[in-house]
């Protein structure tokens, strides 16, 4: 009890792919307050996605020392302050001065998809597959890491010797609030360590004969933690101006699992953003897909085994609406979507398949190319519209049915989070499709709040996660409305068109 009484609350910094935010959250997991800022989104050539990582930094120190002053607390009022952030996002700077070498390679980046073909072409993909539980792509940070030491001058010469170091952007900000040049600390968690093709899933450790494959150098690696411990502490002459202890890390998807309090085997997550992401907690045992998804850790805290997981990326789901937003000028907003897609029945028979950078899982074909098909002069904005939404549902469904298919669970209920879970008619949707209700919670920011959750429980502020699950409250929830027939007849004529945008290739 007496860590309840004072401090009273948990903050979170949240680096996420198109922001940063710092969230501040009470002992019942409600926001006490918050600050976000955007960075920049720098795309130099076709593929190519980078940050400005020490502009990342500078946002990071605002929004914390915004989100403080806004809320008149100070660092004394903080028992504890976690870290998440988007995944795979490759840093590379130096440790003397705290300079990078270059801007961060964003997850999105393709400029590494060469290095991933040539380790399947030399015979490594089931080495990579089996160790790390990833399929070689240029999505994950191990290709990232090898562009930049062969790309770089003198980025080799200095990781050998010490100087040049890698981290995902949770590793950066780490270092940097615990003091940088000065004694900062090199250190990830084991789910971000589990998104670079380089750690071992079994061993949770830097695998030698990936670096190899990679040929990373260990050196350059951060020591890889827990989810849920304290790795050191902030500096008064950083943002917190004073002392607080860093005590929880995890990859934002995780993170995510985590706030939704998905700690039974069998609970799945979707978080709905640009993209969406599904994670499916598995427990303790490390579960192989045959049907497309990556297997991952999905948190560990402290002591306790690692806890594992499924997970079926989606790369195109809310970009979508974006795309009929400002490529197409159909709509003016994405909430847009909602009246125009309820002022139609159905789609008239439209399908929008929007592979628009190819389809991740679970089909991970680079080649894919968008398609709307069946249309007719009968259609409108609103069949289209409506599609958008379908499809954001229907890539779920995929997903879902190959967790269900690889795990063999009984999806009791899909808990959703994420800007499209506003979208009431979407939701509606998804439980149509799924066959399945469809639950938010009070709290949306879930991501944010697994990182506090993470944070808090590592000194003691929340007991155990009994405590989180009781936290946790349902905001709404969906019921499927669709009988079986007109489940199966809208699935059947969705594969149909996702076969057209495989062939379309061919
Ligand atoms: O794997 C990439 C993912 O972590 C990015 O998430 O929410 O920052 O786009 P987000």
């Amino acid at each position: 009890e007496a860590a309840r009484d004072a401090p009273r609350y948990v903050g979170a910094i949240d680096q996420g792919t198109t922001s940063t935010r710092f969230m501040v959250f009470d002992h019942d997991g409600a926001e006490v307050g918050r600050h976000q800022l955007e960075h920049d989104q720098i795309l130099p050539r076709a593929g190519w996605v980078e940050h400005d990582a020490t502009q990342i930094w500078d946002r990071t120190r605002e929004v914390v020392a915004g989100a403080l002053a806004s809320t008149g607390l100070t660092h004394a009022d903080l028992a504890a302050v976690g870290v998440t952030n988007q995944r795979e996002t490759t840093v590379v700077w130096d440790r003397r001065t705290g300079q990078p070498y270059l801007n961060a390679i964003v997850w999105q980046d393709t400029r590494t998809a060469d290095i991933a073909a040539q380790v399947t072409a030399d015979g490594h993909a089931d080495l990579v597959c089996d160790r790390s539980g990833l399929p070689p792509a240029a999505y994950f940070s191990g290709g990232k890491i090898r562009w930049v030491l062969e790309n770089v001058e003198g980025v080799r010469e200095d990781a050998e010797a010490g100087h040049a170091v890698f981290g995902t952007t949770d590793t950066w900000l780490l270092w940097w609030l615990t003091g940088g040049p000065d004694g900062g600390i090199h250190v990830t968690d084991v789910t971000n360590a589990s998104r670079t093709m380089l750690m071992d899933l079994r061993t949770l450790d830097w695998d030698d004969d990936l670096l190899e494959v990679f040929g990373v150098p260990r050196l350059m690696l951060p020591e890889i933690r827990s989810s849920s411990e304290v790795y050191g502490h902030t500096r008064a002459d950083g943002p917190f101006g004073g002392e607080v202890a860093l005590a929880g890390d995890l990859g934002d998807q995780h993170a995510a699992l985590v706030g939704q309090v998905c700690f039974e085997p069998g609970q799945v997550k979707n978080t709905y953003g640009t993209g969406n992401f599904l994670v499916l907690n598995t427990g303790t045992e490390i579960v192989r897909s045959q049907h497309g998804l990556l297997t991952t850790v999905a948190y560990r805290f402290g002591d306790a085994p690692a806890v594992y997981a499924l997970e079926g990326s989606i790369a195109v789901t809310g970009s979508a609406v974006q795309w009929l937003r400002d490529q197409l000028g159909v709509i003016t907003d994405a909430a847009e979507t909602e009246t125009l897609a309820a002022s139609v029945e159905d789609t008239g028979g439209v399908c929008f398949v929007p592979a628009f950078s190819g389809l991740f899982a679970p089909h991970w074909r680079p080649d894919a190319r968008g398609a709307i098909v069946g249309l007719s002069r009968f259609n409108t904005t609103a069949h289209l519209a409506r599609a958008a939404l379908e499809a954001i549902c229907y890539q779920s469904k995929d997903v879902v049915d190959a967790m269900v298919a690889d795990a063999c669970i009984d999806l009791r209920v899909l808990r959703v989070d994420g800007g499209v879970t506003a979208n009431d008619l979407c939701m509606q949707i998804q439980a149509d499709v799924l066959g399945a209700p469809v639950s938010r919670p009070v709290v949306p920011e879930t991501t944010a709040l697994g990182a506090a959750y993470a944070a808090g429980l590592a000194v003691g502020y929340w007991n155990d996660t009994d405590e989180l699950v009781s936290n946790w409250r349902e905001s709404k929830q969906w019921t499927p409305e669709w009988d079986d027939a007109q489940r199966e007849a809208g699935h059947r004529q969705w594969t149909k068109a996702v076969q057209r945008t495989l062939d379309w290739v061919e």
